[in-house]
This record gives structure tokens, sequence and C-alpha cells, in this order.
């Protein structure tokens, strides 16, 4: 959402995002169902003359300022998402850029695994696209923030979080391929249900080695069932019986980020057929398998996300829990009655401080 208060200012409201289903699928060339939320990254742009920029948040202390062609990186690790995004467009528009001022704010917490950092990229780059009035292409912004992403945060994520903030709609899903980049969106307008995150409040960084190494593992594993099944471009895409027959040339950890892979993309496509026919309790338990699957086969989860998941599992009206995002922290998204989604608040997090001595903090989407 944009609106013009006139040519020299830009204001832009770019969200965060949840996903249904379809975890660590999209660095593995298979389909993902993410929805933007109403929390959200704002972004004031206002242009000035000469070659600088300079960019406040009120969510971090030290603000940014620099001249538009320094592209080295700073301690701040906020800073390197605008650093990234300036330099990557000043590299190729050189002569439309000029300097500006940006004060950014945001409701999305950071860390919780509803991608603050691409709903700052993907902004960032609306903004300065429509100020400078330079025509790139959505899908061109998304492959830029991703960009960012690799080379100015160390995360060699995927494609799914820009996808979702740029293409998606509100009370839609994206149905991505993130093979081929095609899309369509799927109505999930709820009437008797609702999506509940309970944040554990452990922060997570994904440009620690562990998202990397799920990245390094899932390559490996492709590479060895193509040694024996050379047509597999995509692990996502490889048939369960194909991956079975290359168990024994596997360390089993690799079988099993691979096992996960292959099993997450077949609930995907079912979690998008049972949304057709709305059968959300039949989705629910996709969710909790989707999070076994990511804890004890991918092992991204932790001790918090699981006791949320897992104190879910008796409560009526929690049709379906797991934990969303990269993991190692953030949120579970929950599928409840919306009847129960009171009663179920309560429990879930007096449950969990009795546990951990700390709060969760539950988001209503
Ligand atoms: C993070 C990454 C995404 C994706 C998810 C896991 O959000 O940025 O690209 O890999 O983790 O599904």
């Amino acid at each position: 959402m944009s609106k013009w208060d006139n040519k020299h200012t830009i204001e832009i409201i770019s969200p965060g995002r949840i996903n249904i289903i379809g975890e660590h699928l999209d660095y593995n060339g298979g389909d993902v169902l993410p929805m933007p939320i109403n929390l959200a990254t704002q972004i004031h742009l206002t242009k000035t003359d000469g070659k600088e920029y300079e960019v406040k948040s009120l969510q971090f202390e030290n603000k940014l300022r620099r001249r538009l062609k320094d592209d080295g990186l700073s301690e701040e690790k906020w800073h390197n998402y605008v650093i990234g995004v300036v330099s990557e467009l000043y590299k190729i528009y050189p002569n439309k850029i000029s300097g500006f001022k940006a004060h950014v704010s945001g409701s999305i917490p950071v860390g919780a695994g509803l991608s603050s950092s691409a709903s700052l990229t993907c902004g960032l780059l609306k903004a300065l696209n429509s100020l400078f009035d330079l025509g790139i292409s959505k899908k061109d912004m998304a492959l830029i923030a991703q960009k960012v992403e690799h080379q100015y945060a160390g995360t060699p994520c995927g494609i799914m979080d820009q996808y979702a903030i740029l293409f998606g709609k509100q009370e839609a899903a994206l149905y991505l391929n993130c093979q081929t980049l095609e899309y369509k969106l799927i109505d999930i307008s709820l009437t008797d249900f609702q999506w509940v995150l309970f944040n554990s409040n452990v922060k997570h960084n994904l440009s620690d080695s562990a998202y990397l190494n799920r990245v390094k593992e899932t390559k490996k594993a492709l590479s060895i069932i193509q040694s024996q099944f050379p047509h597999n471009t995509h692990l996502a895409k490889v048939s369960l019986e194909s991956l079975k027959k290359c168990k024994t040339k596997m360390e089993n950890k690799v079988y099993n980020r691979a096992l996960y892979v292959i099993e997450e993309q077949n609930r995907v496509e079912q979690v998008v057929s049972m949304i057709a026919q709305y059968k959300f309790h039949e989705v629910g338990e996709m969710l909790y398998q989707s999070h076994c699957g990511l804890s004890s086969l991918y092992d991204v989860s932790c001790a918090e996300l699981d006791y949320l998941v897992d104190v879910t599992q008796s409560l009526p009206g929690v049709l379906g829990a797991r934990m969303m995002g990269g993991g190692f922290g953030g949120c579970t998204l929950n599928l409840i009655q919306r009847t129960k989604v009171d009663s179920s608040i309560e429990m879930v997090c007096s449950q969990f401080k009795k546990q951990f001595h700390r709060d969760c903090s539950p988001i209503l989407l």
C-alpha cells in the first residue's frame, strides 16, 4: 500500500508474513503457502539534494547516515539491510537516485519468524522505486531483496518471504512454486476459525550457521539422489521412493533432512486441496505433522516451540499448531476455533509461564 503526499515524499506500508505450510521448501524448489499479515513496517521517505541518505528507525537506536555509493557493511545489523538495498539500486541507477531521508517504524517483532527483515527491504525497495521512478518489476524487487539477505546480511534464504510481501494479498494465501516462481492466490477467509501466533520470545538469527547448514545438508541430499536419478533437479520434487532407494548412501542426518522436505512438499499439496474443501480440521492435523517433521527430522525447533505446540494438543478448539519460519525460536502458528480463542490463549500463556518462568506473547491475526 502506498500514498503520495507530493512527488518528493512517499509513505509505504510493508507487511510481515505468516506461512501456513511449506517450511524450508523455498530453497529446495518446493511449494509454499505464505500470507501477508497486518503487522507491518512503515517507511516514510523524503527526497533531499546531494548524494547522502539518512535512515532513522524507531525500533533501533543508531541512525544510519551514508553516501549513496558507500556499500561497506556496518556493525549494526539493521543498517546492512538498508545499505544493501541502496547500494544495489545505486549500482543499477546511479543517475536516477539522489539523497533521501527515511523514517522507519513498525509493529513486526524482530527475530520472531515473521519476516521483519524482508518487510524492511521490500518496503524500502518499493518506496525508492516509486520516489525515483525506477520502474522495477515486483519480481526484480523480490530478487534484489533476496540478494541483500545473501550478500549484506549473511542469510542464504529462499524467495518465499519477499514474494509473500510483494505479491500477497490480505485474506489470501500465496501458493508459490519456488522453482518457477509461478503463483496462485488462494482465498482463505476463515469464518469459524482464526490464526493465532504465540511468540516464544526466543530470538532467532538466521545468519547463524544452523540455517546455512540446512541449506548445505539438503544440497548434499540432492546431489546423492542425482548420482542415481539424474533427472531430479529440486529436492522437494523427488519421490519418496527414489529417496528411500538412496538411503544407504546417505548419513542418517542428511536422509532425515531430505525426508522432511519431501513429506512437507506432500503436505503443502494436501493442505491446498483441504482449504478448497473447507476441511480445516484436517489442515490442523497437517500443521501438527509439519511441526513433528521440523522438530525431529529437520531439527530446527527448540524446547520453547515444542512446548507451545505440545500444550495445544489437549486444548479443545485448537485444530493444529506448528513452529513457523526459519525456526530456532520465534513463533508458533495456531489454527483455533473462533469461539475458543480466548480460553486457548489463557491456557497456553499460563502453562508456558509455569514451564519457563517467562511470558510468551499471543498475536491475533
Ligand atoms: C526464513 C527464510 C525463508 C524460508 C524460511 C523457512 O524465513 O527467509 O526463505 O527459508 O525461513 O521456510
